[in-house]
C-alpha cells in the first residue's frame, strides 16, 4: 500500500477539528494508513509572551491582518518537497469535484486556515501554492472550509471508501446528479417505489436511472449541463 496522504492544518483553533478528525470517514481512513492529519497549532510558532498571530493593517482601516512570520515557520516546519500549500480564502478558486479528485492524488496537503479579515499578502504571494474558496460567502475562520475541503478528498484516496464504486455513481462525478434512490418499504405513506425498480429488469432500470440523473440535472442545476 501507498504511504498515507498526509494533510496538515495551520490554525489557531485545532480545538475545532479533533471531533471532526476523531470521526466516521476519517478516523477509519487514519486508522488504515490511507491518510494522515495533524494539526499544526499557529501560537506554538509566535515570538512574544503574548503568542500573537495577527496584527492591525499596515494604512489602517478596520479588522486585524494575520501576521506572515508564524504562518511561514509553521508550514517550513511540516512541509515535505511536493506538498500543496493551501490558503483557505473566499477569493480563492471555488471549490468542486474536480479538484476535489486532483487533491486526493497528491501526496501532502498544508491547509493555512485564516481569519476573514485577512491574511499579510505575503503569506499569498509567497508561501501559498493554491487559494480555495468553498463557496460565496465569507466564514469567520477558514477551518471549517478546511473540514470540507478534507472531507471531499479524503473519501476519494482509493480504498478508503468500503464500495470502490460509489464515488463513481454518485452526484458530479460525470456532471450530473444523482438519480433518485429508495430503499424498503415498497409503499410508505402512500408513497410508492417507482415500479420499474421492482422489476428486476436491470438494462431498464439502468436507461431510467440515466434519464432521471438528466432530468434532474435540467430541473436543479442546468449551470452543469452547459
Ligand atoms: N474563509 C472564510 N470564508 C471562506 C470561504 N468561503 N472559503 C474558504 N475559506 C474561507
Amino acid at each position: 500500500m501507498q504511504d498515507p496522504v498526509r494533510f496538515d492544518i495551520v490554525t489557531i483553533f485545532p480545538g475545532m477539528l479533533s471531533g471532526f478528525l476523531g470521526e466516521s470517514m476519517l478516523k477509519r481512513a487514519a486508522q488504515s494508513g490511507r491518510a494522515m492529519f495533524n494539526t499544526v497549532n499557529l501560537r506554538d510558532f509566535t515570538s512574544d509572551t503574548h503568542r500573537t498571530t495577527d496584527d492591525r493593517p499596515y494604512g489602517g482601516g478596520p479588522g486585524m491582518v494575520m501576521k506572515p512570520e508564524p504562518v511561514f515557520k509553521a508550514v517550513e516546519s511540516v512541509r515535505m518537497p511536493d506538498a500543496r500549500v493551501i490558503l483557505m480564502t473566499p477569493q480563492g478558486r471555488c471549490f468542486d469535484q474536480g479538484l476535489a479528485k486532483e487533491l486526493a492524488g497528491e501526496r501532502h496537503l498544508i491547509f493555512i486556515c485564516g481569519h476573514y479579515e485577512g491574511v499579510d499578502e505575503r503569506i499569498r504571494s509567497g508561501l501559498a501554492t493554491d487559494e480555495i474558496s468553498i463557496g460565496d460567502y465569507v466564514l469567520t475562520n477558514g477551518v471549517l472550509a478546511a473540514a470540507v475541503v478534507i472531507d471531499a478528498v479524503v473519501r476519494l484516496i482509493p480504498g478508503v471508501l468500503g464500495d470502490e464504486t460509489s464515488a463513481d455513481q454518485e452526484s458530479f462525478s460525470e456532471g450530473l446528479l444523482e438519480y433518485p434512490h429508495y430503499t424498503r418499504p415498497p409503499e410508505f405513506r402512500g408513497m410508492k417505489v417507482p415500479d420499474i425498480l421492482l422489476s428486476g429488469n436491470h438494462e431498464e432500470i439502468a436507461r431510467w436511472r440515466r434519464e432521471q440523473a438528466q432530468q434532474r440535472t435540467r430541473e436543479k442545476r442546468p449551470d452543469l449541463l452547459e
